[in-house]
């Protein structure tokens, strides 16, 4: 599976260290940035990671700040894409099995390296169930086109 990552300066070193833990489990890693500790801006990099997976260009989707939060809400501005912020393993996997979300976030000044390990373990062992399911993913995309209420 061909997977994009990104991070702001607060998350530069978790990024680092978890493209070489998916690299050695297989996944194809292309990085989106940033690429340095210095400041910049995580709208851009949840910007770059999200227009990714809605182009097809990767199949999923990992992103991480300081909380996660800041670079998910960025990433859920474009159309059709599920980024979900966690920190822990049971909410990655339901996530994709229930939500079908392209995209995991977290926050490296939230969760430590091991949990954010056996996050994405979650995540990409993860498929979505469809069903009952499909119908409420549905519904988040009407949200979106602003035709439930
Ligand atoms: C950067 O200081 C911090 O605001 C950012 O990484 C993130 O936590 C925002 O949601």
């Amino acid at each position: 599976m061909r997977i994009g990552i990104g991070s702001d300066h607060a998350a530069f070193e978790m990024k680092e260290e978890l493209k070489q833990y998916l690299e050695e489990k297989g996944f194809e890693i292309v990085d989106y940035g940033t690429y340095s500790r210095d400041r910049c801006d995580y709208p851009v990099y949840g910007e770059r990671v999200a227009l990714a997976v809605k182009a097809g260009d990767v199949e999923r989707g990992v992103l991480i700040c300081g909380t996660g939060v800041g670079i998910s809400l960025a990433a859920n501005k474009v159309k059709g894409i599920r980024a979900a912020v966690c920190s822990e393993p049971y909410t990655a996997r339901l996530c994709v099995q229930h939500n079908n979300a392209q995209i995991i976030a977290f926050g490296a000044r939230v969760i430590g390296i091991d949990t954010a390990k056996m996050i994405l373990d979650e995540f990409f062992g993860a498929v979505f169930e469809g069903g009952r399911h499909q119908n409420r993913v549905d519904l988040i995309s009407a949200v979106e086109e602003g035709q439930i209420l």
